[in-house]
């Protein structure tokens, strides 16, 4: 179903019959209104503003230092069009925005900071719904982690990707290039000159990462989680139909406020199953792993990692996008997007059908009927791009609690392999070492670092797919097996182990593992073994020392002190759950 299929006004008859929450604000004729509504006034809204429409936040992650967001203000205003058609009362809000490529250590460290900020305002103000303005990689778990916890009715609406980057008359896609070109440069095979030039070849237009990384694959969860309108994921942001959808998302949420139609009743373990399954199909970021654990964790739905596994074993990865294939999001939109792969899922028995979305329907009815324009782009079932590509959790004593491993994006060859550690302690010490010309270290071998965890880099930063070692890039080597605790980008491919759990630095077994050890990988058993004895690691462990916190004071200590290991979603213990949204005291 089109999203400017949406239905509208004939949903207003399923009206709760629950008081608007913001007239506890607007509705009163005492001091408390007068105040509430008075100091608005100075914007030129009129007295009938407060008669007792829906009001609605629109929840803005806009910043010229989230590159991939500066469009935001140009969506808002299309979402204000939409609350104004269907008789609501639009106010935009602020939050926390989280740039990917701008913040450091890493914006991973900030997402449950700005959770926190979404959850807080939302509740705080006198709304009745919000719509959730995402697209830069950690802007959208923190926007719907923030609005599952306050759960009232939101609907997300994300920026879209960017137009194909062009270099040369080659496409080239966010991230996905700058990796191959960096390692290009390193190797002597393109000058500075073809890279300065590539850099702006590659983002041309507006909008998010156009490669399947985590931006686009968050934005499919919103929409596969029902959380979205149809063709959320795909609609490039400068095409006119991502203006259009924005204003059908502001013409929804005033209906789905009339109804009480909330994030609890649309994030039910079933559509975190859809989630999941539509994950390995798009062959989504790593990424999606931890946000939609967090999330999960916030509504209370028990999520595993043994979930990812199980449910994304039987999927096949149907779209033949970067960074394990060759089209961009642009090209997905005009295949079909989202709702296309949603469809074959359904058909093929591997969707829960009835999960309910934010247009009132369930997501069958929304894709039973979608097209599939271009079968190279989003291939038929039974001619997968890659066959069994779900993303694949590891266990062994390498990793007691999981990690995650992308076979998409993976060699094939390496996905059962022993090999010898060479080990990295630290960020610093590996970028180091794989310039040096001494290092001792073949294309069998096996690169561990440590202490880029939750707690340890701090932040989980992504920078799991470490730099070969340029010796080896001037053989030739492409791939090697890599494993750590830290995150990769979405954009980025290899044989690359994440996530380890428990991280080194809380001391898992991770920390313990030295250079010259032997690991075997084997993907199809699902494990990850340090090939090092019992009393070894007894003895190891009773010598290791852990490192001394990154921070004393502020956020960061804050962070360090409470946030969960990675499979647990690296949220902070006191977030999970959920409080709702009543505030039954004035201010005044
Ligand atoms: Fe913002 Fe990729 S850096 S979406």
């Amino acid at each position: 179903m089109p999203v400017q299929d949406t239905p509208g006004a004939k949903e207003a008859a399923k009206q709760s019959t629950k008081p608007l929450r913001s007239q506890a604000w607007f509705g009163r004729q005492d001091k408390m209104g007068f105040y509430y509504r008075s100091f608005l006034k100075n914007s030129g809204f009129p007295q009938d503003q407060f008669d007792g429409r829906p009001v609605i936040g629109i929840c803005n992650t806009w910043s010229e230092l989230t590159p991939c967001n500066a469009h935001f203000r140009t969506i808002a205003e299309h979402v204000r069009y939409g609350v104004l058609d269907a008789g609501g009362f639009p106010l935009e809000f602020p939050v926390s925005s989280l740039g990917e490529v701008t913040m450091r250590p890493t914006a991973m460290l900030f997402r449950n900071l700005a959770s926190m900020d979404v959850e807080e305002a939302i509740r705080a103000h006198p709304l009745d719904g919000v719509v959730l303005l995402m697209g830069c990689d950690k802007t959208t778990p923190a926007l719907l982690m923030g609005a599952a916890s306050a759960d009232l009715p939101a609907i997300g609406v994300s920026g879209g990707p960017q137009l194909r980057g062009v270099y040369r008359g080659e496409i080239i896609g966010s991230g996905t290039n700058i990796i191959s070109m960096s390692e290009q440069l390193r190797a002597g095979e393109i000058t500075l000159a073809d890279f300065h030039e590539a850099e702006a070849a590659m983002n041309r237009s507006a909008g998010s990462c156009m490669t399947m990384g985590t931006a686009s694959t968050m934005a499919s969860m919103v929409e596969a989680l029902g959380l979205g309108l149809p063709e959320n994921a795909a609609i490039p942001a400068a095409d006119a139909r991502r203006n259009l959808l924005a204003r059908m998302a502001g013409r929804r949420i005033v209906e789905m406020a009339k109804a009480d139609l909330k994030p609890s009743d649309i994030l039910t373990r079933a559509a975190f199953e859809n989630a999941i399954r539509a994950l390995a199909a798009i062959g989504g970021s790593t990424n999606a792993v931890v946000h939609l654990l967090a999330i999960a964790g916030r509504v209370g739905v028990e999520l595993t990692l043994e979930d990812f596994d199980r449910l994304g074993r039987d999927v096949h990865c149907l779209v033949d996008l970067m960074p394990s294939g060759r089209f961009l999001m642009e090209d997905f939109y005009y295949a079909g997007g989202l709702p296309a792969v949603l469809r074959t899922l359904g058909e093929r028995g591997l969707l829960n059908r009835e999960a309910l979305t934010v247009n009132g329907r369930s997501i069958w009815e929304n894709v039973a009927e979608a097209p599939c324009w271009n079968e190279e782009v989003i291939t038929p079932f039974e001619a997968p791009f890659k066959a069994d590509a779900g993303i694949a959790i590891l266990k062994g004593n390498l990793a007691p609690d999981g990690a995650v491993i992308k076979p998409s994006a993976a060699s094939p060859e390496l996905m059962q392999h022993t090999g010898r550690a060479v080990v990295f302690e630290s960020v610093e010490e590996m970028h180091h070492a794989v310039n040096d010309e001494a290092l001792d270290i073949d294309a069998s071998s096996i690169m561990v670092l440590k202490h880029c965890g939750p707690k340890g880099y701090p932040g989980m930063a992504e920078v799991g797919n470490m730099p070969l070692p340029a010796k080896l890039l001037r053989q030739g080597v492409r791939d090697m097996i890599r494993i750590s605790d830290a995150r990769m980008s979405g954009t980025a491919y290899g044989t690359v182990v994440l996530h380890v759990a428990p991280e080194a630095t809380a001391g898992g077994p991770l920390a313990l593992v030295k250079t010259g050890d032997l690991i075997t990988l084997d993907v199809p058993a699902r494990a990850l073994h340090l090939h090092v004895s019992e009393e070894e690691l007894a003895a190891r462990r009773a010598a290791w020392v852990p490192p001394a916190p990154h921070a004393e004071r502020g956020y960061q200590r804050l962070y360090i002190d409470h946030v969960l290991q990675a499979d647990r979603g690296a949220d902070f213990d006191f977030l999970v759950g959920r409080t709702g949204s009543p505030v039954p005291r004035d201010n005044h």
